[in-house]
């Protein structure tokens, strides 16, 4: 982890290996639904949905366990201030038109900033050759992928590419048709997805879950007690601390989630998932109808997570964001996969522009 963490000097190479190169991929010959379907399922109705139904128990990985790596103090307060407890969510509509258009000129808008270069370590994540139907459905087809230590990669592509799919494969929560995956060595075929959440892989959903019936800190303590070190409750609850503490949302540990608005539902979905203790963290939209502040204090917390140790696998449609954050980028085409670089070569690559980044994004 400490090469990880360490940074390289400007003048230090960017790339080598698949960082340093865009991969252009065919398109494939039939990718099935296209846009339908769960597509939407990020989308502004989704959003709204998830809006007015704050909380049902999630389907999980199973959560994990074992202390989260120390981590400095949060440095940006969340969005909302703490005596009030009310949610901001009629505001945060007006704000998600303009945040959903991936326009030409703003991919180019974005493309000079980006996160300092980060050394890269061992292969955590390996997905090989991997499908996934749906019935008659292609999401998936022939798609290979790698996330190595140190990583933030952003996984980007239109509306119903396959993005989420890849996600829940990678969480063990989807059994690949075809292909294969490792996570730190370990084979993810046969493994119930909370194996998967112990050998380091956790993930969040772009529709925050958390238990109504539960405090925020029981929410994340939950995560820890039935994980790869189970403890007890009391021991679970001092513990939630330090992923609370992460995410900024110390300061509302007493609080039920009805009283926290969509950003900081989304942000105690993340404290979930640390509280598995993961090498790699699965991010689904987690982003999606936020304002920017809110964006912004978002972008924080994630370069917070990632500086404790953790690799990052970011699904966003925002570009301004995926730019900022990601160390590679993977474009999905209709479930396949179109390229996969340095951020700068893959948000200027034409076939990248052509096939995604000229149309508006909605995924
Ligand atoms: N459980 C499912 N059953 C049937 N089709 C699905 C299911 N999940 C995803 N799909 C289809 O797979 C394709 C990829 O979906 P998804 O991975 O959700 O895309 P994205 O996250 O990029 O929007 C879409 O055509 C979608 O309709
Ligand atoms: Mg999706």
């Amino acid at each position: 982890m400490a090469a990880h963490r360490a940074r390289r000097g400007p003048g230090a190479a960017r790339g080598g290996g698949a960082r340093g190169r865009v991969r252009a991929a065919p398109r494939p010959a039939a990718a099935g639904a296209g846009d339908g379907g769960r597509g939407d399922r990020g989308g502004v109705a989704a959003r709204r949905a998830a809006r007015r139904r704050p909380g049902r128990p999630a389907r999980r990985d199973g959560g994990g366990a074992a202390p989260l790596r120390p981590t400095p103090p949060p440095t940006t307060p969340p969005a909302a201030a703490e005596p009030a407890l009310v949610t901001a969510e009629p505001a945060l509509v007006t704000a998600e038109p303009a945040l959903v258009t991936a326009e030409p000129a703003a991919v180019a808008a974005a493309v000079p900033s980006g996160p300092a270069p980060v050394e890269v370590g061992a292969v955590l994540v390996e997905c090989r050759n991997v499908a996934r139907y749906f019935g008659g459905v292609r999401a998936l087809e022939d798609v290979s992928l790698t996330v190595r230590e140190g990583e933030i990669v952003g996984l980007v592509g239109p509306n119903g590419s396959g993005k989420t799919t890849l996600v829940s494969l990678l969480s063990g929560s989807l059994r690949p048709t075809r292909g294969s995956i490792h996570v730190a060595g370990n084979d993810l075929a046969g493994l119930p997805p909370h194996r998967v959440a112990h050998a380091g892989v956790a993930r969040t959903y772009q529709i925050p879950r958390p238990f109504t019936s539960m405090t925020v800190r029981d929410n994340v303590a939950m995560a820890i007690m039935f994980g790869r070190s189970p403890r007890s409750l009391s021991t679970a609850r001092r513990d939630a601390a330090g992923p609370l503490d992460v995410v900024g949302l110390g300061h509302l540990a007493g609080a039920y989630p009805d009283k926290l608005n969509l950003h900081q539902r989304q942000l105690l979905e993340i404290a979930r998932a640390l509280a598995a203790d993961p090498k790699v963290l699965l991010l689904d939209e987690a982003l999606a109808g936020l304002n920017p502040a809110e964006i912004d204090n978002a972008v924080e917390v994630i370069r917070r997570v990632h500086r404790s140790g953790v690799s990052i696998v970011i699904v966003e449609h925002l570009l301004r964001v995926v730019n900022q954050l990601a160390t590679r980028i993977v474009v999905l085409d209709r479930g396949t996969r179109l390229a996969d670089g340095d951020p700068r070569e893959v948000l200027t690559d034409p076939a990248v522009v052509r096939a995604y980044l000229g149309k508006r994004a909605h995924a």
